[in-house]
């Protein structure tokens, strides 16, 4: 069936995109011998993750684990969790996706590695505990050397954990104040006898600049497979490197220059980004998606020398692309202007 009959609102991937996305940074990692280990909350599809595993990934990381289990079911068995896990009995599901498959967690605070050293007792069998350092970004993260030293030693300590190393999820553009904290950070755990098996850099903004982080060992991409406005914004790609976009239908133009289309916030989320508006139109680039209610998007064409009639349909690439990739049930993969498949998006959901 060709993209344009779908029923929308609805999500397009262009597969063709997808691909070279996902060629072009791996072969940047491989030109310079870091390993990607790719976040999958962009996509949240086993498929996606194992095509990210073929060409080349050490390893997949996810933010929930919820996300962990889809994966692990999936076939994929190398994952972190780059979050801090606390609670019976999301510790009970970490443990049981530890004896199933290899995985690393996140920590940034005592309570949270107590809670890693109860569930986890067997020495045959560590859980591998990485320290999240706060290079400027302002999220988790250890605020000082001398802390990220402490947690080491505590996670050490512990019979049934292993210190895995250190994580920053990274400012964007400040590559030359995440390698002083990152350096602090190392010097100091191996000052304390420490081995930093693993140095886990992340995000896509920077992506391109990855190499100049000299201590990384890994780099957790994650909306680089998708990408989107925010990404063109930040110089990161083109907008003919956007595989994801929205199909909408033009429902009512009630107003010279005023369209109004079948996707909201529902749809198209409401993020901002450095660029006006909500989107981008691939049909009318100087349109502007002004507005957003939940299930209505309020356009301006008045900047354009056309505009699209009711019953029309445009393509929007969204602002943020990880976040509508959880608004859909399904999404359409498309190549050459035609679907090829619908399929699930599995991980949907997956916040617990
Ligand atoms: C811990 C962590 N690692 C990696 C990523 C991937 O970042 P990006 O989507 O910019 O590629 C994120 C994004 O939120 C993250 O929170």
């Amino acid at each position: 069936m060709k993209a344009s009959k779908a029923e929308t609102p609805a999500v397009l991937i262009e597969l063709d995109i997808v691909e070279r996305n996902l060629q072009r940074a791996q072969q940047m990692a491989d030109g310079i011998s870091l390993s990607l280990r790719p976040h999958i909350k962009t996509h949240k599809l086993p498929r996606f993750a194992q095509r990210q595993i073929e060409l080349g990934a050490r390893g997949i990381t996810c933010q929930k684990l919820g996300e962990a289990e889809v994966m692990a079911d999936a076939g994929l068995d190398d994952i972190f969790v780059s979050y801090n896990i606390l609670g019976a009995s999301k510790l009970k599901r970490l443990k049981a996706l530890h004896d199933r498959i290899q995985i690393a967690v996140a920590a940034d605070n005592n309570t949270v590695i107590d809670g890693y050293s109860a569930a986890f007792t067997d020495s045959n069998h560590k859980l591998s505990v990485l320290v999240e350092i706060d290079t400027g970004g302002g999220r988790c993260g250890v605020q000082s050397a001398k802390k990220a030293v402490k947690l080491a030693k505590r996670i050490k300590a512990s019979e049934g954990l292993s210190f895995g190393g250190i994580m920053t999820y990274p400012p964007r553009g400040e590559i030359s104040d995440v390698n002083a904290s990152l350096s602090r950070a190392k010097a100091a755990l191996l000052d304390a006898g420490l081995k930093v098996k693993c140095v886990s850099n992340g995000g896509t903004p920077d992506l391109r600049f990855a190499g100049d982080v000299t201590l990384a060992t890994e780099h957790r991409c994650g909306t680089y497979i998708y990408n989107d406005r925010m990404q063109v914004s930040y110089g990161h790609c083109e907008i003919s490197d956007c595989a994801l976009s929205v199909l909408a239908t033009v429902i009512s133009c009630p107003a010279e220059g005023r369209a109004v289309i079948d996707a909201g916030t529902k749809a198209l989320a409401a993020d901002f980004c450095d660029a006006p508006g909500y989107g981008h139109v691939l049909e009318y680039p100087d349109a502007l998606v002004q507005k957003l209610y939940e299930e209505h998007g309020v356009l301006d064409f008045s900047a354009c020398e056309s505009m699209p009639e009711v019953g029309d349909k445009i393509r929007i690439i969204p602002n943020h692309v990880c976040v509508v990739s959880n608004l859909f049930d399904s999404v359409h993969l498309v190549r050459n202007g035609l679907i090829e498949e619908t399929v699930a998006v599995a991980a949907r959901g997956c916040l617990v």
